[in-house]
C-alpha cells in the first residue's frame, strides 16, 4: 500500500481538484483506492457523497486517528491512500505528512504559491519525507514565462512530476458533478492520466509496505508552568 497526501499550506492551490482526480484515474488503472479527508472544509467528502462510488470510499479522519487508520485500510487490502489536506499549517497536515510516504504538493504558477510551496517543503525536508510538485492550473499559453519560471522554480527546490496542469473548465465541471476528469474525455483526461503515469513511477521508488510506517507527532511541548504564588505578606 502507498499512501499519498496532497500538502500545501496555501489555499486554493488545487488540493483537493487532484485527490479526486488522481482517485479516479488511479481506480481505473486498477488500484483499490481509499480516499481520506483531513480538511474541516470537508469538499473531498461532498465530491464522495455526489459520486456516491462504493469503489471509491471517503472517509473523514482526525488527525490522533490517521495511524490507526491507515494501519486498517493496509489490512483490508487496499493499494492507494490518497490524503487531502487542509491549506493552513495544522495538526490534520501535519499528521497527514507523517504518514504518507509521498507527499505532492500542487502549486499553480504564480509567485506566492511559489513562496508557500517553499514553506510546505522547508516542513516536509524536517520531517525527512519525500515529495514532489505539480505545477497546476497553468494557463493555456504553456509556455509563457510565469509557467516556465514557476516550473524552474520548483525543480530547483525538489522533483515536479509532468505533465503541467492546465487551468481547465472541464476540473469544475468534473468536480461538481462529482467525476474525475478522465471520465468526461479531452485534454484534461489526457494529461491526468499522464499525471497518474508519472505518480505511480515515482511511487516506484518508495518501497511500498504492508502496514504503514506512521511516526507518530511530536508529544505537545509542555506548557510554561506559571509563575509560583508569591504570597504577599
Ligand atoms: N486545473 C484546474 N483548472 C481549473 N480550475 C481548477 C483546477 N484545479 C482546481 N480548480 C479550481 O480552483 C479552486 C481551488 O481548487 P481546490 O479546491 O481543489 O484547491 P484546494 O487546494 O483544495 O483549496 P483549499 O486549500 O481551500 O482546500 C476550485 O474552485 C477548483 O474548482
Ligand atoms: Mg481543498
Amino acid at each position: 500500500m502507498h499512501v499519498v497526501a496532497l500538502v500545501n499550506q496555501k489555499g486554493g492551490s488545487g488540493k483537493s481538484t487532484l485527490t479526486a482526480c488522481l482517485a479516479v484515474a488511479a481506480r481505473e488503472a486498477g488500484e483499490r483506492v481509499f480516499l481520506i479527508d483531513m480538511d474541516p472544509q470537508k469538499s473531498l467528502t461532498k465530491w464522495g457523497c455526489r459520486r456516491n462510488d462504493k469503489d471509491l470510499p471517503v472517509e473523514s479522519v482526525a488527525a490522533a486517528k490517521l495511524g490507526s487508520a491507515l494501519a486498517a485500510l493496509a489490512d483490508r487490502r487496499v493499494t492507494l491512500v490518497l490524503i487531502d489536506t487542509p491549506a493552513t499549517d495544522s495538526p490534520a497536515s501535519d499528521a497527514a505528512m507523517r504518514g504518507a510516504d509521498l507527499c505532492i504538493i500542487p502549486a499553480r504558477p504564480t509567485i506566492f504559491d511559489i513562496w508557500s510551496s517553499e514553506v510546505t517543503r522547508g516542513k516536509l525536508k524536517t520531517l525527512s519525507k519525500e515529495y514532489a510538485f505539480v505545477l497546476t492550473q497553468c494557463p493555456a499559453m504553456r509556455e509563457s514565462h510565469r509557467v516556465s519560471d514557476g516550473a524552474a522554480a520548483l525543480e530547483a527546490m525538489g522533483g515536479l512530476l509532468r505533465p503541467f496542469i492546465g487551468a481547465r473548465v472541464d476540473y469544475q465541471e468534473a468536480t461538481r458533478a462529482g467525476r474525475g476528469v478522465t471520465e468526461i474525455g479531452g485534454k484534461a483526461a489526457e494529461e491526468m492520466h499522464q499525471l497518474w503515469a508519472s505518480l505511480q513511477r515515482r511511487l516506484a521508488r518508495c518501497a511500498p509496505r504492508d502496514r504503514p510506517h506512521f511516526d507518530p507527532p511530536e508529544p505537545p511541548q509542555r506548557a510554561p508552568q506559571p509563575p509560583t504564588t508569591v504570597v504577599m505578606t
